[in-house]
């Protein structure tokens, strides 16, 4: 459905067929801030995305049209910079990247639509990102690795939107697969995938409704306060270049006399990175229990030691933690809101929502929006 209607609207704008590609959003199972560390994350793929469609133009000029905000944005190769409309960025900040990789590039048109929920925290940006280099890739034959492409969103994300996020978000974009999860060591960059058999659980997320404006400065003082308690291991033990390799025993020793709340950071991301590698095993034994209640741990941490979660967020976790159907749920992502995710028996979901809807609806005077996220395929071709 999705691209028959980004066809028609590409044809009728531009009068011609289209390349169009498809990549997705996604959710991440465990493992929270720790991509900028130098740990692991559990993410999928999901079946929502961002799809462009997009051709080549014989002049230097770049016309892009997203469907979602019924708006046009129209510059030249030359005169790539940071929009203060939000969303032409993502694919301005991908050519700003190619030009700095020395690609000589011709102008393109494009059309973006999707349906990744914008500001849920499902990562419609990073989506957006490894479409429009997927995409310009295919057309201009660049001869990219999916990796190179990742990387090369992932600096878009920090020089034209401002927020030094990690690799998490692009990675799973791209590198996505239907019914399994991506353990990614953020290190070396080695994965593997894990299949999810959840057999009658399925992967619900409660979308707050919130963003909170915090979101992105907050991001950028965590790292740097992880980084910060780096430094003080690194006075004792020169061998420690990030918190992977730290332990608490060193964190006791070199941070806590220095400042309390970088001591409180420092240990969750220690926790945390320690917590997904034995979670990474429950998935393997199937253990979905022991899984779900690492999710409560992680929520616990995110809320109370790292800082980064809301009053909506923790209500929403609150409000599931005593329900036998639920067997594990915590906040999602960058975190201050966005959607939680939780692990459900399929025959209890549809009581559930309806539940949580009306009591989010009351006591938080917002409405609640539900998505079953089903794990898919990363960023893939839909149309040659
Ligand atoms: C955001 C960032 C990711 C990651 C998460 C937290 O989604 O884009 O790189 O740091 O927050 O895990």
């Amino acid at each position: 459905m999705m691209i028959e209607k980004i066809s028609k609207i590409f044809h009728d704008k531009f009068n011609e067929d289209a390349l169009i590609v498809r990549s997705p959003g996604r959710v991440n199972i465990i493992g929270e801030h720790t991509d900028y560390n130098d740990g692991f994350v559990l993410p999928a793929a999901i079946d929502k995305a961002i799809y462009i469609a997009i051709s080549p133009r014989n002049d230097d000029k770049i016309c892009l049209h997203a469907v979602d905000f019924n708006e046009d944005f129209n510059c030249t190769l030359s005169t790539i910079a940071p929009s203060k409309q939000h969303w032409p960025n993502y694919v301005l900040g991908i050519v700003d990247q190619l030009q700095k990789k020395g690609f000589e590039l011709k102008g393109f048109n494009a059309v973006i639509d999707g349906d990744v929920p914008v500001g849920a925290g499902l990562s419609s940006s990073a989506a957006l990102e490894c479409a429009t280099a997927f995409a310009l890739n295919e057309m201009f034959g660049l001869k990219l690795y999916k990796l190179e492409m990742v990387q090369m969103a992932q600096k878009a994300e920090h020089l034209f939107a401002g927020v030094k996020v990690g690799i998490m978000d692009m990675f799973a974009s791209m590198f996505g697969k239907a019914e399994h999860a991506i353990k990614l060591d953020c290190r070396s960059l080695e994965y593997e995938y894990i299949p999810l058999h959840l057999n009658n659980i399925k992967i619900v997320l409660f979308n707050t409704n919130v963003k909170h404006s915090l979101a992105s400065s907050e991001y950028n003082v965590r790292r740097q306060q992880c980084e910060q308690g780096v430094e003080w291991i690194k006075e004792n033990y020169p061998q420690v270049k990030s918190l992977r390799d730290a332990t608490i025993e060193m964190l006791d020793e070199c941070v806590l006399s220095k400042d309390a709340l970088i001591y409180k950071r420092c240990k969750f991301i220690v926790e945390e990175i320690q917590r997904l590698l034995k979670a990474c095993e429950d998935l393997k034994q199937n253990d979905i229990q022991s899984l779900g209640e690492k999710m409560f741990l992680t929520h616990e941490g995110l809320s109370k030691e790292y800082e980064v979660s809301c009053k909506e967020l923790d209500f929403l976790v609150e409000s599931v933690k005593n329900n036998n159907a639920v067997l594990g749920a915590r906040m999602m992502g960058g975190g201050f809101g966005g959607c939680t995710i939780n692990l459900v028996k399929e025959d209890a979901i549809d009581n559930l929502v309806n539940e949580i809807t009306e009591v989010y609806q009351r006591e938080m005077k917002l409405p609640l929006t539900t998505y079953i996220a089903r794990i898919e395929n990363g960023t893939e071709i839909i149309q040659p």
